[in-house]
């Protein structure tokens, strides 16, 4: 294994610049006019987030997943409710996101509390989604240890059948979204030189409040 540095990635930013009378007073704006810049530079790949969360043993685990949909009151992704990071949601239920847009020199930071979406919200998200990706989420265990690969396509098969006269398959009751509700965001723009304007809000009494951090 290489014991030495890599002095060759490095890479200094500059496309743009960030200051606390140029942020939205609301940072859910904020985030939306960021996110659709994403959207133009990084498409179907700018809703690729990391939710970190606390595990049993007190130590962080962080995954991506993809954001599915953002409002006034947060930020929400879809998953499996038997899974580690449900369990560890259900422990503590607090996490993290991250965003990374690369193309735009950007990251996103974001913390807040978690609660379950109403089930007719995770049932309209769950129709929409393609057929295999439904089958996938009746069959797949989520996190939970199997023995092969062929125990996964056995399950797709299975449940293919236990659908098969069925036009409809209907969301799985451990399955469904999650809820994201801040009470911190950052906006970090890189700069030259490590210099990097970093912009954070802070829910305070009800009302953003926001500061410049050092980078
Ligand atoms: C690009 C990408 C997108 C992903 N999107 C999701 C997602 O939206 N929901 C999800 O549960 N897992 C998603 N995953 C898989 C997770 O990273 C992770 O493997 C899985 O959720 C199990 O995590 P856990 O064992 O900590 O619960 C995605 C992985 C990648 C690389």
């Amino acid at each position: 294994m290489a014991k030495e540095f890599l002095p060759g990635m490095r890479k200094d930013y500059g496309k743009d610049s960030l200051t606390k009378e140029s942020v939205h007073p609301d940072p859910m704006m904020q985030f939306e006019e960021w996110f659709k810049a994403a959207m133009k530079s990084d498409g179907d790949e700018a809703n690729v987030l990391t939710l970190s969360t606390l595990g049993e043993d007190q130590i962080p685990e962080g995954r991506i997943v993809l954001l599915k949909f953002y409002a006034e009151d947060g930020f929400t992704f879809y998953t499996n409710y038997s899974s580690n990071k449900a369990r560890q949601l259900e422990r503590h239920p607090y996490a993290s996101m991250t965003f990374h847009w690369k193309s735009q020199e950007r990251q996103v930071r974001i913390k807040g509390s978690i609660s379950k979406v109403p089930t007719e919200i995770s049932d309209a998200y769950f129709n929409e989604r393609p057929l295999g990706s439904r089958i996938g989420a009746w069959a797949s265990p989520q996190s939970q240890e199997i023995p092969d690969r062929e125990f996964l396509d056995d399950r797709v098969e299975e449940i293919q059948e236990k659908f098969e006269n069925q036009n409809n398959i209907p969301r799985p009751d451990f399955w469904g979204g999650y809820l994201l509700t801040p009470v911190k965001i950052e906006f970090w723009q890189g700069r030259p030189s490590r210099l990097h304007d970093r912009i954070v809000y802070d829910l305070v009494d009800g009302q953003w409040a926001t500061k410049r951090l050092a980078p």
